[in-house]
């Protein structure tokens, strides 16, 4: 990745990238300004985060919350705010498996494939979760409804097999469970954290 991915320009607010501060169709102009409100979201933790040093990953974090995913642009964002090297924040991106590269679907599905969790049935689960959504592990359907992810023991062993949905842990996850876990989804129903 290079600084270039970034771009930009120079506004009261801050730097920007360029291509949210042109004009457009009304429903364009309206996902950029989101867009543009978001990176001067961003721009207020780094303000904070930047007095100190060795604050690089708080503000990946941030940025994380703020965007869903550290796309190029934004990593490449940062590292200009911060006066970072791109290949460092890129470097730090990369090594930590809890940052995202990649938009996620409104439901993502971590699969714990710990040890514990592989003998309690885990591969089952990622079979049913393939099978019903058609897609692989690390990938997003095409309505931007799932995610499959995979995760490592995340020391809850007692539970498993855990599914994680959107962040929170489901233990001893049956194979019905997790086919009633994507019904729901679809649904828009309500998944409660256990005992669903
Ligand atoms: S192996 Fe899955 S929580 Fe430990």
């Amino acid at each position: 990745m290079t600084q270039e991915a970034y771009g930009g320009q120079k506004t009261q607010e801050g730097k920007i990238p360029a291509a949210f501060m042109q004009e457009g169709p009304i429903e364009e102009k309206a996902d950029k300004e989101k867009t543009k409100n978001k990176f001067l979201e961003l721009d207020r933790y780094i303000d904070i985060y930047t007095k100190e040093p060795g604050q690089l990953i708080i503000i990946l974090k941030k940025a994380q919350d703020i965007f869903g995913y550290l796309s190029e642009q934004v990593q490449a964002y940062i590292a200009e705010k911060t006066s970072t090297p791109v290949s460092e924040v890129n470097g730090v991106v990369t090594f930590y498996s809890f940052f995202l590269t990649e938009p996620q679907g409104k439901y993502t599905l971590d699969l714990c494939t710990g040890t514990a969790c592989y003998i309690k049935g885990a591969q089952k689960l990622m079979e049913i979760l393939k099978d019903s959504l058609q897609i692989d592990a690390g990938e997003t359907t095409q309505d931007n409804l799932f995610t499959i992810n995979t995760t490592r023991c995340i020391g809850a062993c007692g539970l498993a097999p855990i599914v994680i949905v959107n962040g929170n842990v489901h233990g001893n996850t049956s194979p019905d469970e997790i086919k009633k876990i994507i019904r729901k989804c679809r649904k828009g129903e309500e998944i409660a954290d256990k005992n669903h």
